[in-house]
């Protein structure tokens, strides 16, 4: 197969109160807005290359309105429509802003996936452009402000089906996975379409509402930088909700707060580059560090909640024993 996807290119997210959370963007992540349609606010870290990397929108409540992919090609965007049909699913083709043909299907596990070729690359009005020739921006004053964005964590009922069908239909590699300590039950893995060590991850949604996201990620270029947006955060009132620390599977420095919607949101950086085509994915236990590479602290409960919020108690829990159906609900508690 040819290659069909190239990167991350934006998320579109709702909030129930845009104004709050271009607010909050602009102010405490370091992003610019960009555009206002309809409704809809664009936004761009410093560093991207394209128009924009992320859209508002207005919503009852937190979710993921699509994650969009540049293809590697016009030839690569029409094969992956042909496949995504051929697996049975059908999308639509849209004019998307500032991009124009972008093909926008719902995967089979509810999730909401633009792909585009087309790109208006970003031409930065003189007074922030850099003296550098290959930045499309000068670099933002905002202390710790993110590059560009970097991935996206969703929510689906079968961890191991999602990615296998991401892999099978567009082409991404499977990086890892992580199974229980208690009991064989995938509960979170990662893909890619480049060499970062992941641009999509999954993890396990036991609730009953399909295509759910759990966090989007930015990315900044140092170690140093993320512990300095730590800082600058708590400093503002943003709490940490999970790190500083580092990431056993990828071996990113993370960190994870929550803008006003209550959407959650990652900063990144570092982790290893993987040019092997032909991976095999290895299997983590939470024991082992697939979450913190230390394997000294626990994630919170709290970084279990997917957005939109569950409705329900979850389908996927009937049948579980009771000894693990606490670890069910928090996947990435340290066991042992
Ligand atoms: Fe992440």
């Amino acid at each position: 197969m040819i290659k069909l996807l190239s990167h991350l290119s934006y998320v579109a997210i709702t909030s129930p109160d845009v104004e709050a959370s271009v607010e909050f963007y602009k102010t405490q992540v370091g992003l610019t807005e960009v555009d206002r349609v309809d409704g809809a606010v664009y936004l761009r870290c410093w560093g991207d290359y394209y128009s924009y990397s992320l859209v508002v929108l207005p919503g009852d409540e937190a979710t993921l309105a699509t994650m969009a992919w540049r293809t590697s090609s016009a030839e690569a965007l029409d094969k992956a429509v042909q496949q995504i049909e051929a697996a049975g699913v059908t999308g639509e083709w849209i004019d998307a802003h500032k991009i124009g043909r972008a093909y926008r299907f719902v995967g089979p596990y509810g999730h909401d996936m633009t792909l585009h070729w087309d790109v208006t690359r970003h031409r930065a009005e003189p007074a922030v452009a850099s003296i550098y020739p290959d930045r499309p921006e000068k670099r933002s004053h905002v202390a710790g402000a993110p590059r560009q964005l970097d991935h996206v964590t969703v929510a689906a009922s079968d961890v191991d089906g999602f990615a296998q069908w991401y892999r099978d239909v567009l082409g991404f590699r499977i990086m890892a996975r992580t199974e229980l300590d208690e009991a064989p039950i995938s509960v979170f893995s990662v893909l890619t379409t480049n060499e970062k060590s992941h641009d999509l991850g999954v993890v396990l949604d036991g609730s009953s509402r399909a295509g759910r996201v759990n966090h989007y990620a930015f990315w900044v270029d140092t170690r140093e930088e993320l512990l300095i947006a730590a800082d600058v955060l708590m400093e503002r009132g943003t709490g940490m909700e999970y790190g500083p620390s580092i990431h056993g599977i990828g071996e990113q420095s993370f960190l994870y707060y929550r803008e006003p919607s209550s959407m959650r949101i990652e900063l990144n950086t570092g982790g290893y580059r993987n040019y092997v085509p032909d991976w095999e994915p290895q299997t983590w236990k939470p024991s082992l560090g697939s979450s913190n590479l230390y394997r000294n602290g626990a994630m919170p409960m709290s970084m279990t909640e997917s957005f939109p919020a569950a409705d329900g108690p979850s389908a996927t829990e009937e049948g579980v024993p009771d000894e693990i159906k606490d670890a069910l609900l928090n996947p990435y508690t340290q066991h042992g």
